[in-house]
């Protein structure tokens, strides 16, 4: 009883003393969410430029996500792998028709970090004891093969200098740098095509179709970690749709579940027939689940019939657009980059022009603004749902111009 009374006031606005803290938390209580809106306990509302964790692309509290849920949760939950929902099918046939892989074949997993991890593993399965490629700049998960890109298994490729590179689009294998790559041991590339340790950068195309063309040449697989990037976020489906190669491997998560924890593995057909030939075994308590697999068709239907991911590039030109003549204005903006509606502002750590990107994220949500900010890299991040109103993205550089403007005022 005593337990019981301590515990129900340690709720609300209190801290979470019961919660492990591994990550910062801003104090408050948020308790209800609707479309680009969140609101605490005390009714604050706030523009959510983040849509959580880069996930809710639909907005909070869609309706049609939520019927999607509240039929299946009266039908069946959850099954375990050894038995079957058609659901499984149907998301599966929806997604590899967004891939580009209609003849493939898809797992549904829980995570972001298990898609990733599955895609590493089934590649390593198929291409045996060889390197894996990927981009210094990429996270890809939070634990497992892909969560520890520095291990010996891996040779990671720094693309910064290719940014700048007067020769990057015409990248070739005179280069010191792809010279590097032993590309006749790498058994499989994994591309983030959009650095999602919170930088916003994007490799250029004439250095990622010149590694994919090289990997395939020497018999490797393409795997893609389009978790942050994949379901609309840069304004086309995928990441890799900036690009000109295929991918043999794709691991979505994030927005395919709007907030729901359902992800992905998809995959070519010569893929899944080399894995099924070999009987490859993977099994875990959520994996096909029907309401996982409710979700992410239902996402899929409403991203295609409302027209979201053209939503998303179009509200993302706007932004940029904006951000853009802010950066004429103030030397506090070193650069401006982003594709649809995965926009990072970096700011200048020059001693004249320095602004602190966690006192632009403090100032922004005591205005009620949402925003995402890298503190190492001194970077500003904006990826809300691809449902923002025109006139929310205004009042956004409206509020961010007056907290600049106020600081430039006080030099
Ligand atoms: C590019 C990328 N890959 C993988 C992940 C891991 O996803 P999750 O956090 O759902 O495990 C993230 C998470 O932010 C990500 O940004």
């Amino acid at each position: 009883m005593k337990n019981e009374r301590k515990l129900s006031l340690k709720t609300g606005e209190e801290n979470l003393e019961h919660i492990l803290k591994c990550h910062q938390m801003v104090k408050g209580d948020i308790v209800r969410g609707e479309n680009c809106y969140l609101y605490d306990s005390k009714n604050k509302r706030y523009v959510d430029f983040e849509s959580g964790l880069w996930c809710t692309a639909l907005g909070h509290n869609n309706q049609r996500v939520n019927e999607a849920i509240k039929k299946q949760i009266d039908l069946v939950m959850n099954l375990g792998f050894r038995y079957t929902n058609f659901l499984a099918e149907e998301a599966a046939v929806a997604l590899l028709d967004t891939v580009g892989l209609p003849d493939g074949k898809c797992v549904f997993l829980s995570s972001g970090s298990e898609a990733v991890e599955f895609g590493v593993q089934i590649a390593k399965n198929i291409t045996g004891n060889k390197y894996l490629l990927t981009f210094m700049q990429s996270y890809l998960a939070a634990y497992g093969a892909a969560g520890n890109k520095y291990s010996d298994e891996w040779i990671g490729f720094d693309f910064e200098s290719c940014l700048t590179c007067k020769e990057k689009d015409e990248c070739n294998l005179n280069c010191e740098k792809i010279k590097n790559i032993p590309f006749e041991s790498i058994g499989a590339v994994v591309f983030e095509l959009g650095s999602s340790c919170g930088t916003v950068k994007f490799p250029p195309e004439g250095l990622v179709d010149l590694i994919a063309k090289e990997v395939k040449r020497n018999q490797g697989l393409i795997v893609v970690d389009e978790v942050t990037t994949g379901m609309g976020r840069t304004g086309k489906w995928y990441g890799f749709n900036h690009y000109k190669f295929k991918p043999d491997i794709v691991a979505v998560g994030k927005g395919l579940g709007n907030g729901y924890p359902v992800s992905a593995a998809a995959m070519s057909r010569e893929v899944a027939q080399e894995l099924e030939e070999k009987s490859f075994g993977y099994g875990q308590s959520h994996q096909n689940s029907p309401l996982g697999c409710a979700v992410a068709k239902e996402v899929i239907n409403i991203l295609k019939e409302e027209r979201l991911v053209e939503r998303s590039y179009e509200s993302g030109t706007i932004l940029l657009n904006q951000l853009n003549e802010m950066k004429k204005k103030y030397g506090f903006i070193k650069e401006v980059r982003g594709r649809g509606l995965m926009v990072g502002v970096e700011l200048s750590n020059d001693a004249d022009n320095y602004i602190d990107s966690k006192y632009v994220h403090h100032k922004m949500l005591e205005r009620g603004f949402m925003i995402g900010c890298n503190k190492l890299r001194n970077i500003i991040l904006f990826l809300p749902a691809f449902t923002i109103a025109e006139n929310e993205i205004i009042n956004l550089i409206t509020n961010l111009n007056d907290i600049f403007r106020e600081r430039k005022s006080l030099r």
